[in-house]
């Protein structure tokens, strides 16, 4: 009986440290990836916060996101609602770290996801299938479509990669 005990312990406990490594990629937020702010890295976080999307979140505190969401009778502030949250925050209903900020909007990991298991590692091209088996998002015109494609809470302008990706791109210096 003891043995039997015991093994289901040892079990559950494999489980759950199981379960731990597949949670462990929680959302850090922007402030986490200082070091794009480097000229030698190309200044990703300056370029990323004269975006709209740095404001993502500040936008559903005004007028007009009030009046978006009464349209789709959604009581209560915008900013706190689910339905607003999903495509104007990061990584909503998802693990974040103590270091997250919501009123970030949309930032790095939106689109490079959630970062806490391959910010340590990312830095070094050595380790780049490393960092994408961590969960380093390659992104690209279908990351955009998620929150850029259909939208049932109101209209947006009609979403041209090309055009847009000009207005948010932040290459790395060549060299
Ligand atoms: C499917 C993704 C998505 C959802 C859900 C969403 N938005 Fe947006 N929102 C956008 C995008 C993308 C833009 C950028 C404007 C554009 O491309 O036309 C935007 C822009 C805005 C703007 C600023 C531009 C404008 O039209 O005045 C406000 C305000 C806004 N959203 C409020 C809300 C509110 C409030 C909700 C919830 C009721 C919401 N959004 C839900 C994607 C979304
Ligand atoms: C709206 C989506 C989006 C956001 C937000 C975003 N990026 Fe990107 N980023 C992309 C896309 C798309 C590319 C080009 C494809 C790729 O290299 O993944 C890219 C490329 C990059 C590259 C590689 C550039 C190169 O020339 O190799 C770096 C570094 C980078 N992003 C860092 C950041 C950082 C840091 C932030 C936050 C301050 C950020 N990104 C925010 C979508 C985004
Ligand atoms: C997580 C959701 C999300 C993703 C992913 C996303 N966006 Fe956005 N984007 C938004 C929201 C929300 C706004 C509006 C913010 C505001 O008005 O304050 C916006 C605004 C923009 C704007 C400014 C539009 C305007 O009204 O002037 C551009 C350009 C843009 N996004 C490009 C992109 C590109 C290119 C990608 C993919 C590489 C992308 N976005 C991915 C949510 C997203």
């Amino acid at each position: 009986m003891k043995r039997i005990v015991c093994t289901i312990v040892v079990f559950s406990f494999l489980i759950s440290a199981l379960g731990v490594a597949q949670n462990k990629n929680k959302f850090v937020g922007v402030n986490t990836c200082a070091c794009h702010n480097l000229a030698k890295q190309g200044k990703q976080v300056d370029v990323w916060k004269k975006t709209k999307h740095a404001e993502a979140f500040t936008v559903l505190k005004t007028e007009k996101a009030t009046e978006y969401a009464k349209a789709k009778n959604i009581t209560g502030a915008p900013s706190e609602a689910k339905e607003c949250l999903e495509c104007h925050s990061t990584g909503f209903g998802q693990e974040v770290d103590k270091s997250f900020k919501v009123e970030m909007g949309v930032q790095c990991e939106a689109c490079h996801g959630a970062a806490s298991a391959y910010k340590a590692i990312h830095n070094k091209p050595e380790n780049k299938e490393k960092a994408i088996a961590a969960g380093m998002l390659k992104a690209d015109e279908k990351t955009c479509s998620q929150c850029h494609g259909e939208n049932k809470m109101h209209d947006i302008k009609e979403f041209n990669f090309k055009k847009m990706w000009e207005e948010i791109k932040h290459p790395m210096p060549k060299g």
